[in-house]
C-alpha cells in the first residue's frame, strides 16, 4: 500500500472511536483529512467537531460538519490527530503542519488522544523530524539561541504565519530522550507559544497503518 493509502486506511478506522451524539475534537494534516471525509458519512449522527486549525474548520464546513468553537465547551471524550512522530510510549512531535499550539489546546480539552499514523512515524526517540515551535515573532532570535545552546539548530520556517499570528522555528538535531522535561523546559521561555513536543498531551491510542493491516497500540 502506499503512504496515502495507508492514511486513509487508519483514517477510516479511526470512526470507531466515535459514538452517537459525540462532539469530537479534530485535528490538522493529510492524515486527518482522510479521517475527516469518513466522519462526513456519518455527520448525522454526531453533535459536531471542535477544530484545531482553520484548515480544518473550512474542510469539516464544506462538509457539512458543524464546528463548535472551543470555548462552548467543557471536555472532549475524544481528539483525534496525526503525528509527525511517536515513541512506544505515546510521546510525540507535532506542528509539521503549523498548527500545533491549537492541536494541544483541543488535546488537552480531550479525555483521549486518538492517533492515526502511517508505521513510519513511529520511532525509538523522537527528535529526527525537526522539532517545531512556535513563538511571538519579537521572541524568534532569543528563543533560536536557546535552542542552540541546547544542542538544536533551529531554521525559520521562511513565509509561514500561524493561525495565531506567530511564527515558526524547526529545530533539527534534539535527541529528545525526555520529552515531558522538554516540554516543560522550552514551553517556559519567553516568547514561546507551544513547543511541538506532546508528552502531557500524549497519545492514548494509536492506529499505525502498516501493510498487514492497522496496528492498535494502547499506552
Ligand atoms: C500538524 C500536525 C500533523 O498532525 C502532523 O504534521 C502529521 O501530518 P500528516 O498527517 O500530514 O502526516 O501536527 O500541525
Amino acid at each position: 500500500m502506499n503512504p496515502n493509502e495507508l492514511k486513509a486506511m487508519v483514517g477510516r478506522e479511526a470512526t470507531a472511536y466515535v459514538s452517537p451524539g459525540m462532539l469530537v475534537g479534530v485535528g490538522t494534516g493529510s492524515t486527518v483529512n482522510h479521517f475527516i471525509e469518513a466522519l462526513a458519512r456519518m455527520k448525522q449522527g454526531i453533535a459536531g467537531a471542535v477544530s484545531s486549525s482553520h484548515a480544518t474548520t473550512a474542510r469539516l464546513r464544506a462538509l457539512g460538519i458543524m464546528v463548535v468553537d472551543a470555548n462552548e465547551v467543557e471536555s472532549l471524550e475524544v481528539y483525534i490527530d496525526g503525528a509527525d512522530e511517536i515513541d512506544h510510549r505515546g510521546f510525540m512531535v507535532k506542528g509539521g503542519g503549523g498548527a500545533l499550539t491549537r492541536e494541544k489546546i483541543v488535546a488537552a480539552m480531550a479525555q483521549r488522544f486518538i492517533c492515526i499514523a502511517v508505521e513510519s512515524k513511529l520511532v525509538p526517540t523522537l527528535g529526527t523530524f525537526p522539532l517545531p515551535v512556535e513563538v511571538i515573532p519579537m521572541a524568534a532570535k532569543l528563543v533560536a539561541r536557546r535552542l542552540r545552546a541546547l544542542g538544536g539548530e533551529p531554521v525559520l520556517r521562511e513565509g509561514v504565519t500561524t493561525d495565531n499570528g506567530c511564527q515558526i522555528l524547526d529545530v533539527r538535531g534534539l535527541h529528545i530522550a525526555d520529552p515531558l522535561a522538554m516540554e516543560h523546559e522550552i514551553n517556559q521561555w519567553p516568547g514561546v507559544v507551544t513547543v511541538g513536543v506532546f508528552a502531557r498531551n500524549k497519545a492514548n491510542v494509536c492506529l499505525l497503518g502498516t501493510d498487514q493491516g492497522v496496528k492498535t497500540l494502547n499506552f
